[in-house]
């Protein structure tokens, strides 16, 4: 078996489940307890904040820890404008991933207006655009690093700056840039930054969101006081081990890893735009993280080619996840008005951290000749 869909989750990297292990199997205390157990437990928790801060450049009390990447993008969207007495103006992309653009929509359904940054053909967003249309009340600009399905990597220096000056919040969701390229978070413009773990080589289930201990934000989950008082419940331990222990990894710049995968997509992609006719690669004049690939085949489903592989023991996606299987048509591409015939095609491969040449040729010599027998019918769509 084969997986290719990298972006979706990807594969546990060697040492984090060692390094859980010893808070699943117990007996592990409960961090906010006083005993020598629940001491144990606060110092596994206080090691993956500082690892976790590490990777960041941060100081640790900029560190809170949550369930994934959706409730940190919630928290910071939500947390950010229940703070605010009265309705104001929030601005987003029309790419972000759902749990982004679900939290605008709450925004709107509370009374703020919102506005969306719109993409170019190849899906990157234009910072001059967010120029023309901050307003003296927009109180948050959300804009993700990377792209989860094109893998293109957003201007959000540019649009952090421009925040900045502005004096508006900027939050990103860098959920698919983190340990896929470097780049210095530290020297990033960005008041709140959202990460999840399982998608790193760590655990399903944890992330974090980076933010200035002072910002005034209101808590979406409430109960006890942990984190701060920003995200009460008692935290996943072992989970949050392994996302310390997985940033430390990063925290070693990965250059290697990134070279691989960026060597092994290039070899790809030129392999099937070679051998395949009517193959199309979605925003391949936009600077894009080194192991995503999202391309389209005319004539021939995205769910078609997906089966196909998965018979050959290759997984790949016909989009991101989250939207598999809604049978919806790619929002992004959609955004980046690509014809809805050409959207229905698309399928995309992601690689990991892990991914070995042998994977990759199997892929391309399954793709051609399963592109073959396919078109081998009717000459319709298939
Ligand atoms: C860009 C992006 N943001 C957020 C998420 C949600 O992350 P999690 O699975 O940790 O909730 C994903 C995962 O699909 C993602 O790709």
């Amino acid at each position: 078996m084969i997986y290719l869909d990298h972006n979706a989750t990807t594969t546990m990297r060697p040492g984090i489940l060692a390094a859980m292990l010893p808070y699943l199997e117990g007996p592990s205390g409960n961090p906010t307890s006083v005993h020598g157990f629940g001491r144990r437990a606060r110092q596994g928790l206080d090691q993956a904040r500082r690892q976790v801060a590490q990777l960041f450049g941060v100081h640790e009390s900029l560190v809170c820890f949550t369930s994934g990447a959706t409730e940190a993008n919630n928290l910071a969207i939500l947390g950010v404008s229940g703070m605010r007495n009265q309705p104001g103006h929030a601005i987003t992309s029309r790419i972000e991933h759902p749990s982004v653009l679900a939290a605008f929509d709450l925004l709107a359904q509370q009374g703020h207006r919102v506005s969306f940054l719109n993409v170019d053909g190849a899906g990157r967003v234009n910072p001059e655009e967010l120029r023309t249309i901050l307003q003296p009340d927009t109180f948050l600009v959300s804009v993700m690093h990377a792209n989860n399905e094109t893998g293109v990597i957003q201007p959000i220096h540019t649009l952090g700056e421009m925040c900045r000056e502005a004096g508006v919040l900027f939050h990103t969701d860098a959920v698919q840039s983190v340990g896929r390229i470097p780049w210095h978070y530290e020297a990033l413009p960005a008041d709140l930054v959202s990460l999840s773990a399982h998608k790193l080589g760590g655990p399903m289930g944890v992330g974090a969101l980076i933010m200035e201990r002072t910002m005034p934000l209101q808590p979406q989950i409430v109960g006890g006081g942990q984190e701060r008082g920003r995200r009460a419940g008692t935290p996943n331990l072992s989970g949050i081990v392994g996302l310390g222990a997985v940033a430390q990894i990063l925290s070693h710049h990965p250059q290697e890893e990134i070279a691989t995968m960026t060597r092994l997509r290039n070899l790809m992609e030129g392999e099937l735009m070679a051998n395949i006719p009517g193959l199309f690669l979605f925003s391949s004049e936009a600077e894009r993280i080194p192991n995503t690939s999202m391309v389209g085949i005319e004539q021939i489903h995205g769910e078609t080619l997906v089966m196909n592989l998965d018979l050959a023991g290759i997984g790949i996606s016909s989009g991101a996840a989250c939207a598999s299987g809604k049978g919806e048509g790619s929002h992004v591409l959609g955004a980046m008005g690509v014809p809805a015939a050409l959207t229905q095609s698309a399928v995309r491969i992601s690689l990991g951290w892990n991914t070995q040449m042998f994977e990759v040729e199997r892929l391309i010599q399954q793709l051609i000749s399963i592109v073959a027998r396919l078109r081998g019918g009717s000459g319709a769509m298939v």
